[in-house]
């Protein structure tokens, strides 16, 4: 199994993505950062929030893993704000901090999202393709779930499963 880490970008700690994000979790051994937990600002052209944890946080994950798995909820048809910005912050790496964007190539990502609908829609996982892309990176799957009844389904379970695997 690759070193990998997930990046979690819910609204809520403890909400739907968090379910299928700890079940990856359990299953690969993965840590798991929680993006609310962290102070990390929007993309600032002056770097005025160099300071903040989002530095530390890319230095430890291109320095100790492989692979960066995004969790995400589906927010009005796309990957959550949180995680949005932390995807802005990758500007960061491109100039200030071009030493640690450079590490990141290749290193592979993945995402698991998270919603009320059974799928996703078409493009959803375009700007992580292409942002994998961009950096180097390599795209290595998706998976997508939903709750019910506070539980994940069979179904979704042996997705999970079988995402996991994949990671290998
Ligand atoms: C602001 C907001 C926007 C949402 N937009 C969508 C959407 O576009 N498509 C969808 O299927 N579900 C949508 N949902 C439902 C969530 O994706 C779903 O409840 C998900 O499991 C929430 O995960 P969370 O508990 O980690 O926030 C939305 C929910 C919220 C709060």
């Amino acid at each position: 199994m690759k070193k990998g880490i997930i990046i979690l970008g819910s609204s809520k700690s403890f909400g739907e993505t968090r379910k299928l994000a700890d079940y990856v979790a359990n299953e690969t051994q993965f840590p798991l950062i929680d993006l609310k937990k962290k102070n990390i600002g929007e993309f600032d052209y002056e770097h005025k929030n160099k300071d903040d944890d989002y530095i530390p946080l890319m230095k430890d994950i291109v320095e100790n893993y492989e692979l960066i798995v995004f969790a995400t909820p589906v927010y009005w048809y796309n990957m959550s704000a949180r995680l949005k910005i932390f995807f802005d912050r990758f500007s960061d790496l491109l100039h200030a901090e071009k030493e640690i964007g450079r590490k990141l190539r290749g290193m592979e990502m993945a995402v698991i999202s998270c919603a009320s609908e059974r799928n996703t829609k078409e493009g959803f996982h375009m700007s992580f393709k292409e942002s994998a892309k961009y950096l180097g990176m390599n795209y290595v799957g998706d998976v997508h779930g939903w709750v019910e009844d506070k539980a994940l389904s069979n179904d979704v379970q042996k997705s999970l499963d079988e995402f996991c695997k994949a990671l290998n």
